[in-house]
């Protein structure tokens, strides 16, 4: 799968500096982020609340006056990694203030929610903490941290961020790509028994349609071509439509598809419980919404479903996987798996092997149960021992290669729509995805960054490649993508 769509895993810098909207830009701030993509979108609006304050961004956490640690809470490798990094940062800090340069150094983000005054405690270089409702407040944090305070601000605010952070600048995000993430909800309530969320994001909680509309307007008018709406638990999403009514996400998808400029849609994480008929429905009617949907279903087994309180069973899942398939027959999945969850027998594993084959999955994350304090699947009797726990991430990880190498195979010598990205690594080549998110490089013009053209795949090894379809003059690539039923149902191919 593709590290774009990785669910709380691995640290990603900014791609590279981009221009300050206020003052004279003489300081510089660094952002990593870790975790999922809400921080990743969290990271983007922290620094566009900074732009108006004179901090232009640096890739190169080596020249920040502010480095900002935008955290993931969710396994405990996660979380240990940031207290690693405090330590370098902490050598990094010491030699600046040797030249009399004078490094801030703040930890937003999960982490920071769940440990508040212990980060401070733990980590001598830390300012600041801030927790992910508060990120608002950052000029008003870090005047506190100039006076030589350190400070922590983890509360959950009556005032709502969204409303008072500063709309990103239009370099800004032409910088970032056109592609872009959209946060449209926030919070979990279901309280799956493994998980910190519900614990560090709170609530759930959804902007307004009308608030995200204006959102992707503005990312429509600076040449965002795709968007993805995301939230901890998007299609729980519920915020407020016409007459202030609720809407579902189906509605907002509707509303969003409108938008001239958006090529593509797409949406991530959902929970199977919250897939309504709706939204089967969309993914019908709507062309822009891709096929392709990330799914997490954690364990095959029944009785592992029902310890983590996951509500559904290994038969619901699948009929959700099949009437999505009857909507939209070309329709692919990826999905979350835990393996060795507390009482997980072999039987139980084997269910959730078995249940790669039967979605005939496009790709999948596979992690190790990791035990967070506070929930309750920490304490539960007959945890698995980490050997077990790492060779059934082993198998169930081979297991899901294979059914992706299925996936990807059937693409060999077929026709599909590329929204191209960014330049590719050889000259003349540019970089693009395809609908199901494979990255596909292809010799062409740059001038079709930003555009949707149809590419025939070439070849596929570790890598898929592949040519424009035909000539593709640049003003004829389609700038709203008519998605020709070109694939046959994923299912029947892929999982045998
Ligand atoms: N909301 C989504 C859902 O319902 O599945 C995803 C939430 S979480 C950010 C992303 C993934 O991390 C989960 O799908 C799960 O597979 C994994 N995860 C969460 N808690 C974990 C834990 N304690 N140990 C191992 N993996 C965990
Ligand atoms: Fe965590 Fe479950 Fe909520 Fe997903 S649905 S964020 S796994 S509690
Ligand atoms: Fe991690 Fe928080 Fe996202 S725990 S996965 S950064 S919601």
């Amino acid at each position: 799968m593709n590290d774009r769509d990785k669910p709380g895993h691995d640290a990603v810098s900014w791609p590279g500096p981009i221009p300050t909207g206020g003052m004279n830009g003489t300081r510089k701030v660094h952002v990593k982020s870790y975790g999922c993509q809400m921080n990743v979108y969290d990271s983007h609006r922290m620094a566009d609340m900074l732009a108006p304050a004179g901090y232009a961004e640096t890739a190169r956490l080596e020249d920040a006056d502010l480095i900002i640690l935008n955290t993931c809470h969710i396994r405990e490798k996660a979380s240990e990694k940031i207290y690693s990094e405090l330590g370098r940062i902490r050598d990094l800090k010491r030699d600046a203030a040797r030249t009399g340069r004078r490094i801030t150094v703040a930890v937003a983000g999960c982490v920071a929610q769940a440990e508040g005054k212990e980060i401070i405690r733990r980590a001598q270089a830390v300012d600041l903490v801030v927790g992910s409702q508060n990120y608002h407040r950052l000029p008003e944090l870090l005047a506190r941290t100039a006076r030589g305070e350190r400070v922590v601000d983890t509360e959950f605010p009556v005032e709502d961020k969204f409303d008072l952070l500063a709309a990103p600048a239009r370099d800004a995000i032409r910088a970032r790509g056109v592609s872009a993430f959209v946060t449209v909800q926030e919070g979990c309530d279901k309280f799956c028994t493994f998980c910190v969320v519900p614990y560090t994001r709170g609530t759930e909680v959804s902007r307004s349609v009308a608030a995200i509309v204006a959102e992707v307007e503005r990312l429509a008018a600076a040449g965002v071509r795709e968007v993805t709406l995301i939230g901890q638990n998007v299609n729980a999403y519920h915020g407020a439509g016409a007459q202030g009514r609720p809407a579902t996400l189906a509605h907002l998808l509707h509303r969003v598809a409108e938008i001239p400029g958006i090529a593509r849609l797409r949406y991530t994480t959902s929970h199977p419980r919250d897939v309504d008929d709706t939204l089967i429905a969309a993914h019908r009617e709507l062309p822009s919404l891709m096929p392709h949907l990330h799914l997490p279903v954690q364990s095959g087994s029944d009785r592992i479903l029902a310890a983590m309180n996951r509500r559904h069973t290994r038969a619901d899942y699948l009929a959700i996987v099949a009437r999505l398939r009857a909507a939209r027959p070309d329709i692919a999945f990826s999905s979350d798996f835990i393996v060795g969850f507390p009482g997980e027998s072999e039987e139980d594993f084997r269910a959730t092997l078995a249940l790669v084959d039967e979605v005939g999955l496009a790709g999948a994350y596979s992690f190790a149960f990791s035990p967070r304090l506070g929930t309750p699947a920490a304490v539960m009797p007959d945890q698995v021992p980490k050997a077990v726990k790492t060779e059934r991430v082993r198998i169930l990880q081979a297991a899901v290669a294979r059914s992706q190498a299925a996936f990807n195979a059937q693409f060999l010598g077929r026709t599909f729509d590329v929204l191209f990205e960014k330049p590719g690594r050889l000259p003349g080549q540019i970089v693009g995805r395809s609908p199901y998110l494979q990255p596909i490089p292809v010799m062409a013009p740059r001038a079709l960054i930003g555009e949707v053209a149809a590419v025939t795949v070439t070849e596929i090894g570790t890598s898929m490649f592949g040519t424009l379809a035909q000539a593709t003059p640049v003003a004829a690539a389609s700038r709203v993508p008519e998605l020709a039923p070109i694939l046959t149902p994923i299912h029947a191919q892929a999982g045998g």
